[in-house]
């Protein structure tokens, strides 16, 4: 059976019918693993020349001058003229173009990293990239790493746990030390009510001095990735935070492993039961998400040695 035609159990449902998705899923993660150049190539080159991420995936100074356009990915009928005072909170120039990494290391939020000990092995990689602000301290770092070269942020998270930084901001500020330098991306232009949250979150990062760096998803490339996905198969309103930096990883990157993706409520090996997140049991949202459905694309793409899933414990 295909994991992508079942209802797979969300993490924390009762999971009904999860050992016959499981069976099946280790069946075809247990085969030895080994990069396949072409396959990787071929994928690459595709997600290349079809959505452009190395040189669109971020809104620049460059690639949106003042007057441009930008079409919101998650309300077509939405647009914004750019504003001198809103280009003035791009980024000059593109982060990732001529730049590749050799080792990424994706992290998803996933229940399966709790007690993974697999901090460590995540650090080791040459970029890593983290998912919706996740907390690092407090016992995580040895199951999750710290390092952090990029991080995205939903703007819901600023709403719920900063107050829209509407109030005070050093909450938020003090909150952003676990990340460093890194890049911090928001998807400021998916919907209306996401922009003026996500540009209170730069001006709030430049006026305290906070080393991170914000940027903006450009949503073109949002669109662009959201059509690639569907003629590959996938039938979902909104792609996950976590394929879209996998499908990113794969342009920028020779080596991708991804970890914390695994959106079932029981463990793969151990058949114990997982919280959602490796932090928290908080629901995906069902109605906008296919998750079980993109992992059985991401474990098509390990299957075929484009990326590797690790979905054991890492010691
Ligand atoms: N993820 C997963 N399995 C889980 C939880 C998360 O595979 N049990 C992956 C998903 O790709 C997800 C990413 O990890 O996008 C980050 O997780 P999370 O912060 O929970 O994302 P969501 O808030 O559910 O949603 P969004 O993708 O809209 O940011």
């Amino acid at each position: 059976t295909n994991p992508q035609k079942k209802s797979a159990p969300q993490s924390s449902d009762p999971c009904k019918g999860c050992r016959e998705i499981i069976d099946n899923v280790i069946e075809r993660y247990s085969q030895t693993w080994k990069k396949q150049e072409d396959n990787y190539q071929k994928f690459r080159s595709q997600l290349n020349s079809k959505c452009r991420g190395f040189n669109k995936a971020i809104i620049t100074q460059a690639n949106t001058p003042v007057g441009s356009k930008l079409v919101y990915d998650g309300e077509k009928r939405r647009s914004l003229q750019v504003t001198p005072e809103i280009f003035s909170t791009f980024v000059k120039e593109h982060p990732f173009s001529n730049k590749t990494w050799g080792t990424c290391a994706v992290v998803g939020n996933g229940g399966i990293l709790t007690n993974s000990s697999c901090g460590q092995t995540i650090d080791s990689a040459q970029f890593v990239i983290r998912c919706n602000l996740p907390p690092l301290k407090n016992g995580y770092e040895k199951h999750v790493g710290n390092k952090t070269d990029l991080v995205t942020a939903n703007p819901s998270i600023l709403v719920e746990k900063y107050g829209a930084l509407m109030a005070h901001r050093r909450p938020f500020v003090d909150s952003l030390h676990t990340y460093g330098n890194s890049l911090l991306l928001l998807p400021a232009f998916s919907f209306g009510h996401n922009t003026p949250v996500s540009l209170r979150a730069a001006y709030t990062i430049e006026d305290f001095g906070s080393p991170i760096k914000p940027v903006f998803f450009n949503p073109e490339y949002l669109q662009r990735l959201a059509v690639f996905w569907r003629s590959q198969g996938l039938r979902a309103v909104r792609l996950s935070t976590g394929i879209i930096m996998a499908s990113l990883a794969l342009e920028l990157c020779a080596d991708v492993h991804l970890y914390g993706f695994w959106p079932f409520s029981t463990h793969p090996h151990g058949f114990h039961p997982l919280t959602n997140h490796y932090y928290d049991d908080r629901k995906t949202k069902m109605k906008f998400h296919a998750m079980p459905a993109e992992f059985d694309l991401l474990l098509r793409l390990h299957s075929q040695g484009v990326l590797r899933l690790h979905l054991g414990d890492c010691r």
